[in-house]
């Protein structure tokens, strides 16, 4: 196994390992490189969905996600990503993440990683890019620093309560009740949290999810949220990453936020399949 620097601010790929065999001390290896690196990437994979399962085991049990009309039929741990249609209807999350954020952080024990594997993938677009949170926090102003210690803030699911991003027309068709039927109730968690691997603190909101601040309302909150997400969102903290088929990403939720570049043209397929290892609850 060779594992090598992704890009300057983070990531790295990792070579010489195929996905659906990996002994128990290559888990260890990739164990520690997720640790260290928040964002591995493993090329040329061809693995069964049985075997993504197996190895995202390896990190935690697995979520069902809440969007239930997404799964896969047999494999319900499965999450379709894809614009594939059935009858008229997306089989799958076909624009979800077009705003940055953290998977399952409107959860009261959010998600630790996600790994997506690319089984199609479209010509033009379908980009992904991830953002290095702890740098975020690592650079931010002392001051702020002082100010987001001990905060937390306020995280949901449900977007028609998000004003920063909106909802998208082609989301809106039945959008406001199934949004309200399956949005959890709203949780609060640190604005900065600590990792509970590598000790490290790294920032924890996002545009998607994050609508205000405990304790103050969430207009007073908006100032600051805009502060942090402006600062944590420039481009030399991003990973930019162009899809192959056979790509498979797995990153950890805890320290990195990440957003669908969409801009796919109409007859291209883009085809993923996701699994989402279960979290703990952030301090
Ligand atoms: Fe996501």
């Amino acid at each position: 196994m060779k594992i090598s620097q992704l890009t300057e601010a983070f990531g790295a790929v990792v070579s010489g390992v195929d996905l659906g065999n990996v002994d128990p001390e290559g888990v260890e290896e990739i164990r520690e490189a997720f640790h260290k690196h928040q964002v591995l990437l493993f090329r040329d994979q061809e693995i069964s969905m049985e075997q993504h399962i197996v190895f995202s085991k390896n990190f935690g049990p697995l979520e069902v996600h809440i969007s239930k009309d997404s799964l896969h039929k047999d494999h319900e741990e499965i999450l379709l990503v894809s614009n594939v249609k059935e009858n008229g209807k997306y089989i799958g999350v076909e624009n979800a993440g077009d705003s940055w954020h953290s998977d399952l952080s409107y959860m009261p024990e959010p998600s630790l990683g996600s790994l997506l594997y690319a089984l199609e993938v479209s010509e033009v677009g379908g980009d992904t890019e991830w953002l290095n949170m702890y740098a975020a926090y690592d650079t931010l102003p002392q001051k702020t620093k002082e100010r987001i210690e001990g905060l937390k803030a306020r995280h949901s699911f449900n977007r028609y309560k998000n004003k920063r991003i909106g909802v998208p027309d082609q989301r809106k068709v039945g959008g406001k009740e199934r949004y309200a039927k399956i949005s959890p109730p709203d949780v609060f968690h640190p604005v900065a949290r600590t990792h509970p691997e590598t000790g490290r603190k790294a920032l924890y909101v996002s545009p998607r999810f994050t609508l205000g601040i405990l304790d103050g309302s969430d207009d007073e909150a908006q100032d600051l949220l805009d502060e942090l997400i402006e600062h944590a969102t420039q481009r030399d903290f991003v990973y930019h990453h162009s899809w192959k088929v056979g790509d498979l990403i797995m990153w950890d939720n805890r320290n990195t936020l990440h957003l669908a570049c969409r801009g796919i043209p109409e007859g291209q397929i883009r085809h993923m399949h996701r699994t989402t290892i279960s979290g703990d609850v952030p301090f």
